[in-house]
């Protein structure tokens, strides 16, 4: 026996998911009251319930300050406030590793990054935003950022120059959504748009990156796919046709360059807390997947993608080549 309190038992803080704060009777009031100040019911918290508290801050737009939050942690504290259980230890995968991150600055591409400095690894971190790069957390590793737009071919010259002649691994996250527009309301400059980001810049970016693998004869590769690359009914046109071809980039490259020592891997995230503009801009399209979205599991958080891609960059995954992981709560098992 200890006196360490258990998970169980520990003392609710920021970090707790909705989940647990609602298992909490005293937690559950303070969510309760939190609801009726929005004029919203329980329902609402149905595809959110597995997020920390403190990532619905982050997402509110400032309807849910921090000051709020720090308020409900008191009140279910006396008063107190707790501080919160340690992360475990980080390990060291990797260390002496340079690594690619595309859209670095946000969401899951920020986590990836994130993830890979608490780790070790030399990260060049690649994304339109220097404010969101300047703002990554540091790590053991050593962050390398690169202000680039990955549709243009001399900031792809840049990136690559940024990580030397080494680069063990790429992962390719930068990417926009499509406002679920259905085929016949999409003009020709969001379909450019949208496969010029998802596709063409994913594409460009691996040309100039796989003679340094080729060379060395080993790296990982990690496209980021969507739930929109397995099915029709989770985005519009351009974004679902987009995330298609990368999943074509993914088994070409895995039947390509394996033989080489270089894995090529796409991750597929179902929803996810992130900056993303996800909205709908069709009524039409709205309409028609509203029974298709009611589906889908709860939004989970940018960290969760960030072991699933790490875990796929990583020696972790040496036999995994070619394979698009759907990273989703389950929702591809429907
Ligand atoms: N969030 C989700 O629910 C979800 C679900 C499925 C797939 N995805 C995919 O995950 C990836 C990351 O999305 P996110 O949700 O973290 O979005 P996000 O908007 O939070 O982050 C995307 C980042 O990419 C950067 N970016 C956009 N265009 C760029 C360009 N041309 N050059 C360099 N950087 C650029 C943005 O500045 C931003 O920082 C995307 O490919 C997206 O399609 C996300």
């Amino acid at each position: 026996m200890t006196d360490q309190p258990t998970t169980h038992d520990a003392p609710l803080t920021a970090g707790d998911t909705i989940d647990r704060w609602l298992s909490h009777p005293e937690g559950s009031a303070v969510i309760g009251r939190l609801l009726e100040g929005m004029d919203q019911g329980p329902d609402v918290l149905d595809r959110i319930r597995r997020l920390p508290l403190r990532t619905l801050a982050e997402m509110s737009q400032g309807r849910l300050t921090d000051a709020m939050v720090e308020e409900m942690v008191r009140a279910v504290n006396g008063g107190e406030l707790p501080a919160e259980q340690e992360a475990a230890p980080a390990s060291a995968r990797f260390a002496g590793r340079t690594v690619i991150v595309t859209g670095a600055a946000s969401g899951i591409g920020r986590a990836t990054a994130e993830r890979l400095l608490a780790e070790g690894g030399r990260v060049i971190a690649v994304d339109l935003s220097e404010e969101g790069l300047a703002a990554l957390r540091p790590g053991a590793g050593e962050t390398v950022p690169v202000t680039a737009d990955i549709t243009r071919e001399e900031d792809i010259a840049r990136i690559v120059e940024a990580a030397g002649e080494r680069v063990d691994g790429l992962a390719n996250i930068a990417g926009i959504m499509d406002g679920m527009t259905p085929l016949h309301e999409t003009d020709d400059q969001l379909w450019e748009r949208v496969f010029s980001i998802n596709v063409t810049g994913t594409f460009a970016l691996t040309r100039a990156v796989l003679p340094r693998m080729l060379e060395a004869r080993r790296g990982s590769i990690v496209h980021t796919a969507s739930e929109a690359s397995l099915r029709g009914s989770a985005a519009g046109t351009a974004y679902t046709a987009s995330k298609h071809a990368v999943v074509g980039l993914t088994r070409s490259g895995a039947v390509l360059y394996g033989p080489h020592g270089i894995r090529t891997n796409a991750v597929a995230p179902g929803p996810t807390a992130t900056g993303i503009e996800g909205g709908f801009r069709s009524e039409f399209a709205q309409q028609r997947l509203a029974p298709f979205f009611a589906q889908i599991p709860p939004v989970t958080t940018a960290q969760t993608l960030a072991s699933s891609i790490t875990w796929l960059l990583s020696d972790d995954a040496e036999n995994i080549n070619g394979q698009v992981l759907a990273s989703d709560g389950g929702w591809s098992a429907q």
